[in-house]
Protein backbone atom coordinates (compact mmCIF):
# COMPACT_ATOMS: atom_id res chain seq x y z
CA UNK A 1 0.00 0.00 0.00
CA UNK A 2 1.06 3.65 -1.02
CA UNK A 3 1.88 5.28 2.52
CA UNK A 4 -0.08 8.88 2.94
CA UNK A 5 1.58 12.44 2.66
CA UNK A 6 3.27 13.93 5.64
CA UNK A 7 2.16 17.44 5.74
CA UNK A 8 5.30 19.09 7.68
CA UNK A 9 4.66 22.51 8.86
CA UNK A 10 7.44 24.61 9.86
CA UNK A 11 9.69 22.46 7.32
CA UNK A 12 11.91 25.75 6.08
CA UNK A 13 13.08 25.98 9.07
CA UNK A 14 16.16 24.19 10.69
CA UNK A 15 14.89 21.30 12.35
CA UNK A 16 11.93 21.16 10.00
CA UNK A 17 14.17 20.61 6.64
CA UNK A 18 16.48 18.00 8.24
CA UNK A 19 13.11 16.25 9.00
CA UNK A 20 11.92 16.74 5.84
CA UNK A 21 15.23 15.51 3.69
CA UNK A 22 15.39 12.58 5.92
CA UNK A 23 11.79 11.82 5.63
CA UNK A 24 12.39 12.09 1.33
CA UNK A 25 15.32 10.49 1.45
CA UNK A 26 12.91 7.25 3.01
CA UNK A 27 11.19 7.43 0.01
CA UNK A 28 8.26 9.26 1.88
CA UNK A 29 5.64 11.62 -0.14
CA UNK A 30 6.19 15.43 1.88
CA UNK A 31 4.17 18.71 1.76
CA UNK A 32 5.73 21.53 3.57
CA UNK A 33 3.78 24.26 5.02
CA UNK A 34 6.16 27.43 6.15
CA UNK A 35 5.05 30.98 6.00
CA UNK A 36 8.82 31.73 5.65
CA UNK A 37 9.22 33.98 8.68
CA UNK A 38 12.63 32.44 9.82
CA UNK A 39 12.89 29.55 6.94
CA UNK A 40 14.12 29.44 3.55
CA UNK A 41 12.44 28.43 0.62
CA UNK A 42 16.01 26.59 -0.25
CA UNK A 43 15.67 24.55 2.79
CA UNK A 44 12.95 22.10 1.37
CA UNK A 45 15.29 21.56 -1.67
CA UNK A 46 12.90 19.32 -4.01
CA UNK A 47 10.43 19.03 -1.47
CA UNK A 48 6.73 20.82 -2.42
CA UNK A 49 6.66 24.12 -0.35
CA UNK A 50 3.38 25.89 0.09
CA UNK A 51 3.94 28.93 1.64
CA UNK A 52 1.40 30.19 4.24
CA UNK A 53 0.31 29.82 7.71
CA UNK A 54 -0.51 26.90 9.93
CA UNK A 55 -3.27 29.43 11.59
CA UNK A 56 -4.90 29.93 7.93
CA UNK A 57 -7.82 27.37 8.47
CA UNK A 58 -9.23 27.09 4.30
CA UNK A 59 -5.24 26.92 3.72
CA UNK A 60 -4.90 23.89 5.78
CA UNK A 61 -8.03 22.43 4.31
CA UNK A 62 -6.80 23.05 1.09
CA UNK A 63 -3.43 21.35 1.72
CA UNK A 64 -4.71 18.82 3.71
CA UNK A 65 -7.31 17.79 0.87
CA UNK A 66 -5.24 18.52 -2.14
CA UNK A 67 -2.42 16.31 -0.75
CA UNK A 68 -3.58 13.38 0.01
CA UNK A 69 -2.41 13.97 4.02
CA UNK A 70 -2.54 10.98 6.12
CA UNK A 71 0.14 12.06 9.03
CA UNK A 72 0.79 15.50 10.11
CA UNK A 73 4.64 16.60 11.35
CA UNK A 74 4.14 19.88 12.96
CA UNK A 75 7.33 22.38 14.11
CA UNK A 76 5.95 25.65 12.77
CA UNK A 77 6.51 27.93 15.34
CA UNK A 78 8.61 30.49 17.05
CA UNK A 79 11.25 29.54 19.19
CA UNK A 80 13.40 32.38 20.81
CA UNK A 81 12.59 32.35 24.80
CA UNK A 82 13.40 35.73 25.47
CA UNK A 83 11.56 37.10 22.94
CA UNK A 84 8.48 34.71 23.92
CA UNK A 85 9.20 36.97 27.63
CA UNK A 86 8.98 40.17 25.72
CA UNK A 87 6.49 39.39 23.23
CA UNK A 88 4.00 36.59 25.33
CA UNK A 89 1.07 37.05 22.85
CA UNK A 90 2.91 36.68 19.58
CA UNK A 91 3.75 32.90 20.59
CA UNK A 92 0.39 32.22 22.50
CA UNK A 93 -0.75 33.05 19.20
CA UNK A 94 1.78 32.01 16.92
CA UNK A 95 2.43 28.29 18.70
CA UNK A 96 -0.39 27.95 20.43
CA UNK A 97 -3.67 29.25 18.81
CA UNK A 98 -2.10 27.94 15.07
CA UNK A 99 -1.61 24.81 16.70
CA UNK A 100 -5.54 24.56 17.58
CA UNK A 101 -6.74 25.97 14.10
CA UNK A 102 -4.26 23.10 12.83
CA UNK A 103 -5.47 21.09 15.04
CA UNK A 104 -9.18 21.82 13.88
CA UNK A 105 -8.65 21.10 10.36
CA UNK A 106 -6.89 17.80 11.03
CA UNK A 107 -10.05 16.60 13.36
CA UNK A 108 -12.29 18.18 10.18
CA UNK A 109 -10.14 15.84 7.39
CA UNK A 110 -9.80 12.93 9.70
CA UNK A 111 -6.03 13.05 9.61
CA UNK A 112 -5.13 10.44 12.56
CA UNK A 113 -1.34 10.25 13.29
CA UNK A 114 0.44 13.79 14.40
CA UNK A 115 4.29 14.23 15.18
CA UNK A 116 4.28 17.17 17.76
CA UNK A 117 7.75 19.20 17.91
CA UNK A 118 7.78 20.17 21.90
CA UNK A 119 10.95 21.32 24.02
CA UNK A 120 12.78 20.38 26.91
CA UNK A 121 11.31 23.87 27.93
CA UNK A 122 8.12 22.43 29.29
CA UNK A 123 10.34 21.35 32.62
CA UNK A 124 11.61 24.76 33.68
CA UNK A 125 14.16 23.96 36.14
CA UNK A 126 13.67 20.28 37.24
CA UNK A 127 15.08 19.13 41.03
CA UNK A 128 18.90 17.46 40.02
CA UNK A 129 19.16 19.47 36.53
CA UNK A 130 17.79 15.74 35.14
CA UNK A 131 14.32 15.35 33.73
CA UNK A 132 11.97 12.30 32.46
CA UNK A 133 8.72 11.98 31.23
CA UNK A 134 7.14 11.53 34.45
CA UNK A 135 8.88 14.91 35.86
CA UNK A 136 6.36 17.16 36.60
CA UNK A 137 5.95 19.96 33.45
CA UNK A 138 6.70 23.67 35.29
CA UNK A 139 7.61 25.86 32.46
CA UNK A 140 9.14 29.23 33.33
CA UNK A 141 8.85 31.18 30.14
CA UNK A 142 5.93 31.95 27.48
CA UNK A 143 7.53 29.75 25.17
CA UNK A 144 7.37 26.79 27.09
CA UNK A 145 3.84 27.20 28.27
CA UNK A 146 2.77 28.06 24.48
CA UNK A 147 4.00 24.18 23.56
CA UNK A 148 2.68 22.72 26.83
CA UNK A 149 -0.60 24.29 26.31
CA UNK A 150 -0.26 22.70 22.51
CA UNK A 151 0.63 19.02 24.21
CA UNK A 152 -2.35 19.74 26.71
CA UNK A 153 -4.48 20.28 23.09
CA UNK A 154 -3.40 17.07 21.89
CA UNK A 155 -4.00 14.90 24.77
CA UNK A 156 -7.37 15.78 25.11
CA UNK A 157 -7.92 15.58 21.31
CA UNK A 158 -6.75 12.44 21.24
CA UNK A 159 -8.59 10.88 24.10
CA UNK A 160 -11.79 12.13 22.42
CA UNK A 161 -11.09 11.03 18.50
CA UNK A 162 -9.39 8.99 16.60
CA UNK A 163 -6.02 10.86 16.05
CA UNK A 164 -2.96 9.73 17.76
CA UNK A 165 0.29 11.25 18.87
CA UNK A 166 3.82 11.57 19.56
CA UNK A 167 5.02 14.32 21.38
CA UNK A 168 9.05 15.28 20.82
CA UNK A 169 10.10 17.04 24.04
CA UNK A 170 13.26 18.39 22.35
CA UNK A 171 16.32 19.16 24.10
CA UNK A 172 19.60 21.10 22.87
CA UNK A 173 19.79 20.56 19.10
CA UNK A 174 22.59 20.89 17.05
CA UNK A 175 24.64 20.08 14.60
CA UNK A 176 23.77 20.19 10.33
CA UNK A 177 23.26 17.34 7.15
CA UNK A 178 26.25 15.75 7.16
CA UNK A 179 26.20 16.04 3.21
CA UNK A 180 26.22 19.49 3.69
CA UNK A 181 23.17 20.59 2.04
CA UNK A 182 20.98 21.96 4.50
CA UNK A 183 22.28 23.41 8.08
CA UNK A 184 21.09 26.67 10.45
CA UNK A 185 20.43 29.84 9.14
CA UNK A 186 18.53 31.80 12.21
CA UNK A 187 19.87 35.21 12.01
CA UNK A 188 21.06 36.43 15.03
CA UNK A 189 21.44 33.17 16.35
CA UNK A 190 21.70 32.82 20.45
CA UNK A 191 22.32 28.74 20.49
CA UNK A 192 25.75 28.33 21.74
CA UNK A 193 26.85 25.74 18.99
CA UNK A 194 25.45 27.53 16.23
CA UNK A 195 27.67 30.87 17.99
CA UNK A 196 30.77 28.55 18.30
CA UNK A 197 30.66 27.89 14.85
CA UNK A 198 29.90 31.27 13.72
CA UNK A 199 33.41 32.74 15.80
CA UNK A 200 35.43 29.74 14.61
CA UNK A 201 34.10 31.00 10.52
CA UNK A 202 35.17 34.41 11.86
CA UNK A 203 31.40 35.74 11.25
CA UNK A 204 32.06 37.10 15.51
CA UNK A 205 34.52 38.01 17.19
CA UNK A 206 34.51 36.07 20.42
CA UNK A 207 32.03 33.57 22.29
CA UNK A 208 30.47 35.00 25.75
CA UNK A 209 30.33 32.13 28.13
CA UNK A 210 27.05 33.01 30.33
CA UNK A 211 28.26 32.20 33.74
CA UNK A 212 31.58 30.37 35.34
CA UNK A 213 29.64 29.76 38.78
CA UNK A 214 27.34 27.48 38.48
CA UNK A 215 27.72 24.25 40.42
CA UNK A 216 28.85 22.10 37.59
CA UNK A 217 32.13 20.60 37.39
CA UNK A 218 33.86 23.33 35.42
CA UNK A 219 31.29 26.18 37.02
CA UNK A 220 29.64 26.11 33.20
CA UNK A 221 26.21 25.42 32.47
CA UNK A 222 25.23 22.20 31.29
CA UNK A 223 22.94 20.53 28.43
CA UNK A 224 22.08 17.68 26.28
CA UNK A 225 23.27 18.36 23.12
CA UNK A 226 21.30 16.09 19.88
CA UNK A 227 22.41 15.89 16.58
CA UNK A 228 19.65 16.98 14.12
CA UNK A 229 19.91 14.01 12.14
CA UNK A 230 19.34 12.04 15.16
CA UNK A 231 16.06 14.03 15.79
CA UNK A 232 15.37 13.92 12.14
CA UNK A 233 15.18 9.44 12.57
CA UNK A 234 13.36 9.74 15.82
CA UNK A 235 10.81 11.86 13.69
CA UNK A 236 10.72 8.66 10.95
CA UNK A 237 10.70 6.17 14.21
CA UNK A 238 7.83 8.00 15.55
CA UNK A 239 5.62 7.92 11.99
CA UNK A 240 6.49 4.49 11.97
CA UNK A 241 5.76 3.61 15.28
CA UNK A 242 2.17 5.61 14.22
CA UNK A 243 1.60 3.63 11.62
CA UNK A 244 1.88 0.26 13.17
CA UNK A 245 -0.77 1.65 15.68
CA UNK A 246 0.92 3.38 18.59
CA UNK A 247 -0.82 5.12 21.17
CA UNK A 248 -0.58 8.93 21.72
CA UNK A 249 2.83 9.27 23.89
CA UNK A 250 5.09 11.96 24.74
CA UNK A 251 8.74 11.41 24.49
CA UNK A 252 12.26 12.73 25.54
CA UNK A 253 14.68 13.54 22.96
CA UNK A 254 18.00 13.46 24.00
CA UNK A 255 21.24 11.62 24.70
CA UNK A 256 21.14 11.46 28.44
CA UNK A 257 24.77 13.04 28.94
CA UNK A 258 25.47 16.69 29.55
CA UNK A 259 28.38 19.02 28.27
CA UNK A 260 29.39 22.02 29.61
CA UNK A 261 29.83 25.09 27.78
CA UNK A 262 33.49 24.71 27.89
CA UNK A 263 33.30 21.60 26.88
CA UNK A 264 31.75 22.80 23.67
CA UNK A 265 33.53 25.50 22.93
CA UNK A 266 36.47 22.85 23.23
CA UNK A 267 34.55 20.63 20.59
CA UNK A 268 34.73 24.04 18.06
CA UNK A 269 38.38 24.86 19.35
CA UNK A 270 39.21 21.28 17.84
CA UNK A 271 36.83 21.68 15.21
CA UNK A 272 38.54 24.46 13.93
CA UNK A 273 42.09 23.60 14.98
CA UNK A 274 43.03 26.47 17.12
CA UNK A 275 41.27 27.40 20.07
CA UNK A 276 37.93 29.97 19.45
CA UNK A 277 38.03 33.34 21.23
CA UNK A 278 35.46 33.31 24.46
CA UNK A 279 35.15 36.06 27.08
CA UNK A 280 33.67 34.86 30.28
CA UNK A 281 30.90 36.69 31.04
CA UNK A 282 27.48 37.06 33.97
CA UNK A 283 24.84 34.14 34.12
CA UNK A 284 22.07 34.94 31.31
CA UNK A 285 18.73 34.98 33.22
CA UNK A 286 16.33 32.50 33.33
CA UNK A 287 19.26 29.84 32.61
CA UNK A 288 19.50 26.69 34.67
CA UNK A 289 22.60 25.17 35.62
CA UNK A 290 22.09 21.76 34.10
CA UNK A 291 19.33 20.20 31.95
CA UNK A 292 19.72 17.04 30.81
CA UNK A 293 16.78 14.11 29.67
CA UNK A 294 16.53 10.63 31.36
CA UNK A 295 15.53 8.86 27.50
CA UNK A 296 15.27 5.19 28.11
CA UNK A 297 11.71 5.40 27.04
CA UNK A 298 12.31 6.67 23.33
CA UNK A 299 14.71 3.68 22.65
CA UNK A 300 12.11 1.60 24.50
CA UNK A 301 8.79 2.42 22.85
CA UNK A 302 10.58 3.63 18.97
CA UNK A 303 13.25 1.46 18.73
CA UNK A 304 15.50 5.12 18.21
CA UNK A 305 18.91 4.43 18.09
CA UNK A 306 21.17 7.43 17.71
CA UNK A 307 23.84 6.81 15.70
CA UNK A 308 26.01 10.48 16.06
CA UNK A 309 25.90 10.94 19.72
CA UNK A 310 29.37 12.74 20.06
CA UNK A 311 29.80 16.23 20.56
CA UNK A 312 32.94 16.36 17.78
CA UNK A 313 30.73 15.13 14.87
CA UNK A 314 28.39 17.83 16.04
CA UNK A 315 30.97 20.66 16.01
CA UNK A 316 32.14 19.59 13.16
CA UNK A 317 29.11 19.63 11.13
CA UNK A 318 27.85 22.96 12.33
CA UNK A 319 31.34 24.62 11.64
CA UNK A 320 31.38 23.00 8.00
CA UNK A 321 27.97 24.47 7.20
CA UNK A 322 29.19 28.12 8.44
CA UNK A 323 32.29 27.49 6.59
CA UNK A 324 30.84 26.27 2.93
CA UNK A 325 30.99 28.44 -0.06
CA UNK A 326 28.59 30.77 -1.63
CA UNK A 327 26.78 31.81 2.23
CA UNK A 328 24.24 33.98 1.26
CA UNK A 329 21.29 34.08 3.52
CA UNK A 330 23.04 32.96 6.83
CA UNK A 331 24.99 35.71 7.69
C1 LIG B 1 17.59 25.56 24.24
C2 LIG B 1 16.27 25.86 23.60
C3 LIG B 1 15.16 25.71 24.60
C4 LIG B 1 15.19 24.33 25.22
C5 LIG B 1 16.57 24.07 25.81
C6 LIG B 1 16.65 22.64 26.29
C7 LIG B 1 16.00 27.48 21.81
C8 LIG B 1 16.02 28.93 21.45
N1 LIG B 1 16.28 27.21 23.11
O1 LIG B 1 17.86 26.57 25.21
O2 LIG B 1 13.93 25.89 23.97
O3 LIG B 1 14.26 24.25 26.26
O4 LIG B 1 17.57 24.26 24.80
O5 LIG B 1 17.81 22.47 27.07
O6 LIG B 1 15.79 26.61 21.00
N2 LIG B 1 25.58 29.90 26.27
C9 LIG B 1 26.74 30.63 26.38
N3 LIG B 1 27.04 31.53 25.40
C10 LIG B 1 26.25 31.72 24.31
C11 LIG B 1 25.06 30.96 24.18
C12 LIG B 1 24.75 30.06 25.19
O7 LIG B 1 27.48 30.49 27.36
O8 LIG B 1 26.58 32.57 23.45
C13 LIG B 1 25.25 28.88 27.29
C14 LIG B 1 23.93 29.09 28.01
O9 LIG B 1 24.10 29.90 29.12
C15 LIG B 1 23.56 27.63 28.35
C16 LIG B 1 24.13 26.82 27.18
O10 LIG B 1 25.15 27.65 26.60
O11 LIG B 1 24.23 27.22 29.52
C17 LIG B 1 23.11 26.48 26.11
O12 LIG B 1 22.42 27.66 25.73
P1 LIG B 1 21.53 27.71 24.38
O13 LIG B 1 22.29 27.07 23.27
O14 LIG B 1 21.10 29.13 24.20
O15 LIG B 1 20.29 26.76 24.68
P2 LIG B 1 19.26 26.76 25.91
O16 LIG B 1 19.20 28.06 26.58
O17 LIG B 1 19.61 25.56 26.75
Amino acid sequence: MQPDTVLVTGGAGYIGSHVVAHLREAGERVVVLDNLSTGFPEAVLDAPLVVGDVGDAGLVRRILKDHDVGTVMHFAARTIVPESVSDPLRYYGNNTAASRTLLEECQHAGIRRLVFSSTAAVYGVPDGGRASEETPTSPINPYGSSKLMTEWMLRDLAASSPLQYVALRYFNVAGCDLRGRIGQCTPNATLLVKVAAEVAAGRRAQLMIYGTDYPTPDGTGVRDYIHVEDLAQAHADALAYLRAGGQSITLNCGYGHGYSVREVVDAMSRAHGRPIPVQEAPRRAGDPPVLVAECQRIRDVLGWSPRLDDLDVIARSSLAWELRDGVSHAA
